[in-house]
């Protein structure tokens, strides 16, 4: 028996002893009335009754255990060619300080505040100075545009924003205080307070009476000698929320609670990562994603890790050596990044040139996720950096991974394509529509059987209904995934595809409905299809279609150029919405679905079947010639099985 399977028959034993001894790991201010409550909500409450502080976890705790000089956050921006280490005692100073700022500003516990932030230490400050405080932090990616934040708003109703004056991507600054500004005004919720952290690249104007200056208001507090102390807040109560991409325009928040997510993190940490107290681990996202959240921030600090936060690219910043660079001169141990970055590399630096450029003696793990690990790529990395590639397998909803090679309980064979086996807490199942287990090689959907482990969302914010409906109502008794894959003989899961309309970008999660309500608001456009299309960088990118309304007799090239500057300025340059195409009619069922799967196959040129239940069977062949003739299907169009 390996480690692993030791570890998951001792969860499947007593599953609640399981979690209990891996608590032992964290501080709590009250020890919990029952591990995993299961009268309260849907899903479970885990701990409830105990009350702790996350903050204090992440930096207090390793500060009074003596471990105050130890680097705690390293920040490396090539883009402003700045370096600056944190160790625990000045990252403690900072966070408490800013939460001293906070409180002066009337935020309390439960009250939220968004985070809008590029990846620079502040942007970490200020989530670790709300959990103090046990305010809730929504943080917001930086290339989400002013309408995808004024949603969040509304949904979130902060008291106060935490912002920067810009983000910098390469070649360009992007400021940011506009896009808040154009937010608020077009929310029907306004925060009481912005505290806008300056930057030299981009000042920004303040506006008078709601503004405040991040950098005063931290120097006079820290004049005045004002510290926040950490306020204890129950168990269940939420950290924070993080919005991801639902199947419409509005996006789901997903709830993370304090004491679960702290218990599974730590947990996370040594196990999955095989990362132990002083180690160096760089998750190469942003603190705008679910991964950021985890293993750029919490993760590493409640583990006493130094962590690693980097502001640039994989590549053009300034090469494709960039992550290199930071792996020797940060002696980074394990890597954490999606597929698509090593994608990057891989096209600029094919014979991985540049790796022998750095001493890479401390680095001992590659980790992917975010998307599939295609086999090619993995191999390459294999290849070039000689350490294990570990693909591992979860989402927004869960904030850990549901199946992964477990580093610290000694590796698995590696199988290419698959993320390798469920961690303790996921009873992972493979069901058909009817909601029953297929066999070993048949691909289904991919639900976990209730309860979720700690660490995963207890809700999503104030939409219960929503939650249910999204999550637990296909199959009762289980989470919904919504991906689609198998398990082989062996036990390996493979996680092959969506089964909504939400497609992967860079590694970026975004709804292809989202997408179409956009395109629908265009004045010219009747109806629209965006799919995910291939593609060989960026794993997919959406391709619109639409449909113009009788009598417009606008030029398309002009209509077409107009419904991508739509989709960028209402849901931002993320989105990655570069192509479209005017058409004269969609292909649909005779009920009136719109196929898009049939569309994609045709684009991916993958093998598609004639559905029984089409409408015309011509205007399928109309979407070939149109996608053949723009170049956006991959080599020959697809065949017709
Ligand atoms: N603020 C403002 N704009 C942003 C932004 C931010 N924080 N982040 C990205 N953008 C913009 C980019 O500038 C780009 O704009 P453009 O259309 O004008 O070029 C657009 O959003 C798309 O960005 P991105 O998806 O990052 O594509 P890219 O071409 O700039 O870079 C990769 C491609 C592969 C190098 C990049 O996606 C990457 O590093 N991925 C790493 C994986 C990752 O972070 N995954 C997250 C989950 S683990
Ligand atoms: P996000 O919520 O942004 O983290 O995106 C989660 C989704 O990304 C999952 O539901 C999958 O569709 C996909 N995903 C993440 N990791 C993997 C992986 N290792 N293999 C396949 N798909 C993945």
């Amino acid at each position: 028996m390996s480690t692993y399977d030791e570890s998951y028959q001792a969860w499947r034993d007593d599953p609640q002893r399981f979690w209990a001894d891996a608590a032992n790991d964290i501080h709590w201010d009250k020890m919990w009335d029952t591990v995993l409550d299961t009268s309260a909500q849907a899903n479970g409450s885990w701990f409830a009754g105990a009350m702790c502080n996350t903050s204090y976890n992440c930096l207090d705790r390793h500060v009074e255990a003596g471990h105050g000089d130890r680097a705690a956050l390293i920040c490396d921006s090539p883009v402003t060619q700045t370096k600056k280490t944190y160790s625990y005692s000045e990252l403690l100073e900072e966070v408490a300080t800013l939460a001293a700022v906070l409180e002066g500003k009337g935020l309390v516990a439960g009250d939220r505040a968004i985070i809008y932030m590029p990846m620079i230490p502040e942007a970490a400050i200020a989530m670790l100075a709300c959990a103090r405080l046990g305010v809730v932090h929504s943080v917001v990616f930086g290339g989400f545009a002013a309408h995808e934040l004024a949603t969040r708003i509304d949904d979130a109703t902060p008291k106060a924003i935490l912002l920067a004056s810009c983000g910098i991507e390469p070649g360009r600054v992007v400021p940011y205080k506009p896009l808040v500004d154009a937010a608020i005004e077009q929310s029907s919720h306004k925060p009481d307070a912005c505290f806008v952290l300056q930057r030299p690249m981009e000042v920004a104007d303040m506006t008078a009476g709601r503004d405040h200056d991040w950098a005063d208001s931290v120097a006079t507090a820290k004049a005045e000698g004002r510290r926040a102390d950490c306020v204890s807040v129950a168990a269940t109560d939420p950290l924070y929320i993080l919005y991801t991409s639902g199947t419409t325009g509005q996006p789901k928040g997903v709830v993370r609670d304090n004491g679960g997510h702290m218990v599974a993190l730590n947990w996370s940490m040594n196990a999955v990562y095989g990362m132990s107290a002083g180690d160096v681990f760089w998750a190469a996202s942003d603190v705008g994603w679910v991964v950021g959240h985890s293993y750029i921030v919490y993760g590493p600090l409640l583990a006493g890790c130094t962590s690693v936060l980097y502001e640039g690219k994989p590549v053009g910043t300034p090469d494709a050596g960039a992550f290199w660079r930071v792996i020797s001169e940060h002696k980074v141990k394990a890597l954490f990044t999606a597929p698509t970055a090593f994608r990057a590399i891989k096209q600029q630096d094919p014979d991985g040139t540049l790796i022998g450029d750095y001493d890479l003696s401390d680095f001992t793990m590659l980790f992917l996720a975010g998307e599939r690990a295609d086999p090619p790529t993995v191999q390459w990395a294999e290849d070039q950096l000689k350490v294990p590639v570990i693909d591992h397998w979860w989402q927004t909803e869960t904030g850990w991974a549901i199946a992964a090679n477990p580093a610290g309980l000694g590796l698995l064979p590696i199988k290419h394509g698959s993320p390798t086996v469920p961690m303790p807490g996921y009873d992972v199942r493979v069901l058909d529509d009817a909601g029953h287990e297929v066999a070993a090689g048949t691909t289904g959907s991919i639900a976990v059987k209730l309860p979720l482990p700690p660490g995963c969302l207890p809700t999503l914010w104030q939409n219960e209904g929503r939650f249910k409906e999204a999550y637990l109502e296909e199959f009762p008794g289980h989470y919904k995934t919504a991906d689609a894959g198998y398990r082989d003989e062996d036990g390996y899961l493979f996680i092959m595809a969506r089964t909504d309309d939400i497609i992967n970008v860079a590694g970026h999660r975004l709804s292809t409905g989202g997408m179409e309500e956009v395109l629908a608001g265009q004045a010219d456009v009747a109806e629209c299809a965006v799919i995910g299309v291939a593609d060989d960088l960026k794993g997919q990118l959406p391709l619109g279609f639409v449909v113009l309304k009788a009598g417009c007799d606008r030029n398309a090239d002009d209509i077409e150029r107009d419904c991508v500057a739509l989709v960028r300025q209402e849901i931002g340059p993320v989105a990655a919405f570069k192509s479209v195409i005017v058409v004269k009619r969609l292909p649909k069922t005779r009920s009136g679905k719109i196929l898009r799967g049939t569309m994609s196959k045709i684009c991916d040129s993958a093998e598609w079947k004639m559905p029984a239940t089409i409408d015309d069977p011509a205007i399928l062949d109309e979407i070939t010639v149109a996608v053949t003739e723009r170049g956006y299907a991959r080599g020959t169009s697809g065949k017709r099985a």
